[in-house]
């Protein structure tokens, strides 16, 4: 491995940081974390404010800290998920650029940066789309300019749907599927484009251990899935029925906007710069990123 490092990482009480810093320990890392309330240093994103010493002696910042998505999204809540994500990166972002020697920025974002993209595949070539979640993606990613422009090594990695038995989307899902009553959602043609978490924490070992990784990459496995594709493998690694349809307008009535944007959402994204690179997913199918949960 390369040497060890000193990475401060925002968010790690969550899904993906709890996961990563424990893998970034079992590396010889050493972790600090930088919570709202549970971490060795502190911050207040609202209010603008990080503890003075967080950066010190830090040779990278891992960003993962944001407002849920999977809520209903009031205009409350569409603030929140901006404004956390956006503010906390632009606070960070400043701070880096005002060290000596400016440590690397990691930060979460989503592959919904590409809005709609029904139809076609999309890479890190790809144009930015339409709809709030992609709006959220470019404001998140663009905060980190004063760090990019400090010349520190800078890199956003566009996740996919993560598949953890701990949470996420995966957890919401298996309760239907479990009881049998779980099904396609819509016509089950829109393509989901997915990582297992333990792949996920890997991309990111990656990125923080290879000077190489620098911008947008995808954190996706090889190859996105339709919803009917996932569904039927959903069914059959839990040995249950998937022969309920949710409708398209069930989704719109019980989720409002975020249901269009996330479980109907056709996105079909490939992680070609993690490929170039020459990355190795430990769980690129999904059937055996499911029973591994
Ligand atoms: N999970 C996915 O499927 C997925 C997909 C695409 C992108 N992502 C992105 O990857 C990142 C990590 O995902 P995750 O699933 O690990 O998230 P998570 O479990 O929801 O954890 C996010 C962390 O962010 C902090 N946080 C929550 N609300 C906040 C707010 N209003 N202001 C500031 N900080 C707040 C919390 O840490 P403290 O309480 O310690 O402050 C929380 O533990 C997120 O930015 C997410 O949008 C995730």
């Amino acid at each position: 491995m390369s040497s060890a490092q000193t990475v401060l990482v925002t968010g790690a009480t969550g899904l993906v940081g709890s996961a990563l810093s424990a893998a970034l320990r079992e590396r010889g890392h050493e972790v600090r974390t930088l919570s709202r309330s549970r971490g060795d240093f502190s911050w207040d994103v609202e209010a603008g404010s990080l503890d003075a010493d967080a950066l010190e002696g830090v040779d990278a910042v891992v960003h993962l800290a944001g407002e849920p998505i999977a809520q209903r999204w009031s205009a409350e809540a569409k603030r929140r998920i901006l404004s956390s994500r956006v503010d906390g990166t632009a606070l960070l972002a400043g701070a880096i650029a005002g060290c000596a020697t400016p440590p690397a920025l990691i930060c979460a974002s989503g592959v919904n940066f590409y809005g709609y993209a029904p139809g076609r595949e999309v890479d890190e070539s790809s144009a930015s789309g339409d709809g709030f979640l992609s709006e959220v993606c470019r404001a998140w990613e663009a905060a980190a300019k004063p760090a990019v422009e400090a010349g520190a090594r800078t890199v956003f990695l566009r996740t996919g749907i993560v598949l953890s038995a701990k949470g996420g989307a995966l957890v919401k899902m298996l309760p239907p599927f479990k009881l049998g009553i779980g099904g396609r959602i819509g016509d089950g043609r829109q393509l989901m484009s997915w990582i297992s978490l333990p792949d996920l924490v890997q991309a990111y070992v990656f990125a923080l251990e290879n000077d190489a990784v620098r911008g947008p990459f995808n954190a996706v496995a090889p190859a996105p899935v339709t919803n009917q594709v996932f569904t039927k493998t959903l069914g059959a690694v839990l040995g249950r029925p998937t022969i309920f349809p949710l409708p398209r307008s069930v989704v719109k009535t019980l989720f409002g906007e975020m249901g269009k944007e996330t479980v109907l959402a056709d996105l079909g994204v490939r992680p070609k710069r993690l490929q170039e690179l020459g990355f190795k997913w430990a769980q690129p199918e999904l059937e055996a990123a499911l029973r591994a949960h």
